[in-house]
């Protein structure tokens, strides 16, 4: 395979995309007059074949977009939907609370399953409710900073946690950046970001050895880059070099709750002092979710007593996290369903069933075909990467990404009832995705791969 071939082959299915899709490209050519972007959220121009597909409805793991055209959906709302389009569990709770009043200010009866279920999943004793997981990311941080004193927050590179100021930084040849695009917004990130490679124990020695950092903000396994997975030891030596620094430790298990039922923080036993997830957990209803450990808690309780407001006290802390429709009867109902009756432990068995075997049979395709290509594998994720060996981290990986490829990669997909996600080449298995789905995939990656390598994977 050369550059000028898969050039040619993206050229070919750019024509395609835009001769099959006239209501769509209409639908986003009138958008362009209304939205900043062609479109309600800025991300959904990022699809590839330059303008998105105007979505008719979705149900379970298929989608169909006004143009009458059916999809395999592998991408599930970058895990908004991993619970499935329209599970019918959470549509009729959700249904049944708005009618009986979505938002309350109070607790509802299902909050107490709720709580104990949170708990019984993920190991955390305590937790609170926001609108979106970068809100729970942001709770948590600044949970971190008044409990700790300290101001810094330490990441990855190469991460994403939301609309997290602090987290919008990176490393360019070693120096801390902002990441491309992003305006600093008047936070002085020098003084309350730090940045270092994944899987770079010494470099998080040093990060963490001045004893200023508040927080180190990760995912156990860096999944928005291009998945990538913790060398043996990495994780334990983080957990140790937090405690000995004094650091606080947030695992933010948004898209590697994929792991298991009980995220990748279950899976391997992790002990992190505070856990945050959103996205899935909601079922479609925007949710965030943070808990934390006894020890932060009892922190937290005492700048911010858990008793009740005694008569005669203004009731006027807010704390400076929260949102007034987080926790809200609506949400609360909705992440019930998911956990009773949709994401349970045997739909994850399920799923990771189907991925492992996408995963093996895509591997095969690679092998037979002489690409270059890693396949990479957690839980009921899987992603295709343009290198050579699993990536150490996003630096590593950055030298192999290839734009056109993976473009090329996606309008493929698409043009073919496939849809995967835009920003990488990341699939997600739903409880709802079936073994003919999983073999519809297989099929048409095989085509790509033998028009890439000139021959027949037989
Ligand atoms: C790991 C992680 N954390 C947080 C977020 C932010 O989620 P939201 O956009 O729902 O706030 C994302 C979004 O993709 C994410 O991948």
């Amino acid at each position: 395979m050369t550059a000028p071939q898969a050039q040619a082959l993206l050229e070919r299915e750019e024509r395609h995309y835009r001769e099959r899709h006239p209501r769509s490209r209409a639908a986003f050519a009138e958008g362009e007059q209304h939205y900043l972007y062609g479109a309600p959220m800025h991300w959904m121009r990022r699809w590839a074949g330059g303008f998105p597909l105007c979505a008719a409805r979705a149900s379970a793991a298929h989608l169909w977009c006004v143009d009458g055209f059916e999809y395999v959906d592998f991408c599930l709302g970058d895990t908004g939907a991993m619970a499935g389009h329209a599970a019918p569990a959470v549509t009729a709770a959700v249904g049944r609370q708005l009618a009986q009043g979505a938002t309350m200010m109070l607790p509802t009866e299902d909050a107490r399953w709720v709580g104990a279920e949170l708990v019984r999943r993920f190991g955390l004793p305590y937790w609170g409710f926001t609108t979106s997981a970068s809100d729970a990311n942001r709770a948590a941080i600044r949970i971190a900073r008044l409990i700790t004193g300290r101001e810094v927050i330490l990441v990855f590179n190469g991460c994403y946690h939301g609309s997290v100021e602090e987290a919008h930084v990176g490393l360019a040849a070693g120096r801390m950046v902002m990441r491309s695009g992003v305006h600093p917004n008047a936070v002085d990130h020098a003084r309350v970001s730090r940045v270092v490679e994944f899987n770079d124990p010494a470099a998080l020695e040093a990060a963490l050895a001045p004893g200023d950092v508040a927080l180190v903000l990760a995912e156990p396994c860096m999944t928005n880059y291009g998945l990538i997975e913790a060398e043996p030891g990495f994780l334990p030596r983080l957990r140790e070099l937090t405690r000995r620094t004094g650091t606080l430790l947030l695992y933010d298990e948004t898209h590697t709750w994929s792991a298991g039922p009980g995220g990748y923080t279950a899976r391997e036993a992790l002990d992190p002092d505070i856990f945050t997830i959103g996205k899935a957990i909601g079922g479609g209803i925007p949710v965030g979710l943070y808990g934390v450990s006894q020890g932060v808690a009892e922190r937290l309780w005492e700048h911010a007593p858990r008793e009740s407001v005694r008569p005669g006290v203004r009731q006027s802390s807010h704390l400076g996290f929260g949102g007034t429709l987080a926790g809200s009867a609506v949400q609360v109902a909705a992440v019930r369903a998911v956990l009773s009756e949709v994401l349970t432990g045997d739909s994850f068995a399920h799923m990771i069933t189907l991925a492992t075997d996408l995963a093996r049979r895509c591997r095969t395709i690679v092998a037979r075909c002489r690409l270059p290509w890693v396949i990479a594998q957690s839980g009921a994720r899987v992603e295709t990467l343009f290198a050579p060996c699993p990536p150490r981290d996003a630096s590593q990986l950055a030298r192999t990404r290839d734009g056109a490829l993976e473009s090329l990669l996606h309008l493929y997909m698409l043009n073919r009832g496939v849809l995967i996600t835009p920003f990488h080449s990341m699939l997600l298995i739903c409880p709802a995705t079936t073994a003919a789905d999983v073999e519809r995939y297989v099929g048409v990656f095989q085509g790509l791969c033998e028009e890439l390598s000139g021959s027949a994977a037989g």
